[in-house]
């Protein structure tokens, strides 16, 4: 994954009603792994990895770059919202007229829908109108994972297209500052 654009990171810890959003720490690797080994949630992102191969492979602070935010509840990591860039450098379907961010989600399953997922991407949207005002964000998601459709459209995003990918039916979406209420 490509970077995000020219952002000061990492900011200062966004807090919601609920969360805290800031940039990742060495104590958040158990919960990495965690995330990263869970067949739920992976079932539809390919698939889990291996607990032992992640145990080798995770650095010691995961996922310390520009755009990319872990999800804190009462001081524990319970997820991660990332941006990362969207051009003509990523893997897989690309539309890199329509955005040049694209949003992505990850939540332990024992805190799935009490709407922290809502929460934390909304916030993380919002920051992001206020660092590069304009600029448009897209997201990939199976139509299958009812969760994150749910979630797409609760954001803002709208749907640009469908494809077929990995063998299956994958929605494509765009959300601007411009055009939501965010
Ligand atoms: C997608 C994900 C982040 C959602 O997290 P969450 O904290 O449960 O999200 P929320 O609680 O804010 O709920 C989002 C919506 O899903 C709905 N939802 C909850 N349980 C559901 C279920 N069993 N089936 C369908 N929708 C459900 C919620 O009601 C909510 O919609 P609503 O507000 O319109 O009612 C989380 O399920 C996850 O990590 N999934 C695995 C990773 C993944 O697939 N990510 C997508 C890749 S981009």
């Amino acid at each position: 994954m490509t970077e995000l654009g020219p952002v000061a990171w990492p900011p200062a810890p966004i807090r919601t009603e609920r969360l805290v959003l800031r940039g990742s720490e060495a104590g958040d690797r158990a919960a990495f792994v965690e995330l990263f080994a869970s067949p739920e949630v992976h079932t539809y992102l390919g698939g889990p990895r291996p607990r032992d191969e992640l145990e080798r492979m995770v650095p010691a602070v995961p996922g310390r770059r520009p755009g990319f935010f872990v999800i804190d509840l009462d001081g524990a990591m319970i997820g991660m919202v990332k941006l990362d860039r969207h051009d003509a450098e990523s893997p897989g379907h690309i539309r890199p007229d329509l955005g040049e961010a694209e949003l992505g989600y990850l939540i332990l399953p024992s805190a799935w829908g009490r709407g922290y997922g809502a929460e934390a991407c909304a916030a993380v949207l919002g920051w992001f109108a206020d660092a590069l005002p304009g600029t448009s964000v897209v997201l990939r998601t199976q139509t299958a994972n009812e969760r994150s459709m749910r979630l797409a459209e609760k954001l803002g995003f709208t749907e640009v297209e469908r494809f077929e990918d990995f063998g299956a039916e994958q929605w494509f979406g765009v959300w601007s500052s411009v055009t939501s209420s965010g």
